[in-house]
């Protein structure tokens, strides 16, 4: 089975046999997806900007909502996203792997076996799951927010960030990774460039847009910190 997660049956590949499928989908709700209860709550806004890069519990916004960060391959969702969830005590998630643990093998296998198709079901249906566990920051893959359904959900129950990056930048940070397949081609940066033309649009829908560069984790995720600070300023007064 591809992952109870996915709800459906799908068989599983050789390279996943004899791997453990830890993962039980929750009971759905009797009617519809089970709202948050945080849901439609405002963040608390601290109004005190931080001046250093020492960070105390008054400099750190409040999330009262799922953080999710979109973005190509390469843009530093994990990365950022790991650190980010550090700073402000909440749980760490990235829909890749998590996919990865209810299939019991690799995107890149689920890629192959089942094609894309199948693999962007079970990113839709484990995002959602995600989505309805409480404050916590998200990881997703590069494709998720692209499915309207998905980005419905996350505009609906999230506050959503964009890791924006230059499709240069991009390629110097995945041309050594062999776990992406759509990277796996003869021109992986003109894979990026063609992808960045069709998804930034998109992605610029995304409550919050932080440009990273060159420049340090550490400044990136200030920033990321920061744009969540006046987010949930402008959050209390809608
Ligand atoms: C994809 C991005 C990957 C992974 C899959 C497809 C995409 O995640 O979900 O290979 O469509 O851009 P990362 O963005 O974390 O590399």
């Amino acid at each position: 089975m591809l992952a109870q997660d996915c709800g459906k049956f799908l068989p599983m590949p050789r390279q996943c046999i004899g791997r453990p499928i830890p993962f039980q989908r929750a009971a759905p709700a009797e009617t519809g997806r089970p709202r948050h209860p945080q849901l439609g709550k405002v963040i608390d806004f601290m109004a005190i900007a931080p001046t250093t890069q020492t960070r105390t519990d008054d400099d750190l916004p409040r999330i009262s909502r799922p953080v999710v960060l979109v973005g190509l391959m390469g843009a530093g969702k994990s990365c950022i996203g790991r650190k980010l969830a550090e700073s402000l005590s909440l749980p760490f998630m990235d829909s890749d792997s998590e996919v990865e643990e209810a299939a019991g093998c690799e995107v890149r296998d689920i890629f192959e076996v089942y094609g894309e198709p199948a693999f962007r079901d079970c990113e839709r249906r484990v995002i959602q799951r995600l989505l309805q566990g409480g404050p916590a920051v998200i990881a997703t893959g590069g494709g998720a927010f692209m499915d309207p359904e998905t980005r419905e959900e996350v505009k609906a129950h999230a506050i959503s960030m964009w890791l924006r990056a230059e499709p240069e930048v991009l390629h110097q940070r995945t041309k050594r990774s062999r776990h992406r397949p759509l990277l796996a081609k003869d021109d992986p940066l003109q894979v990026l460039k063609d992808l960045a033309a069709q998804r930034y649009p998109v992605y610029a829908e995304a409550d919050i847009i932080i440009d990273t560069g060159n420049e340090g984790l550490e400044k990136t995720l200030q920033k990321a910190i920061d744009a969540l600070r006046s987010g949930a300023a402008r959050d209390t007064t809608s």
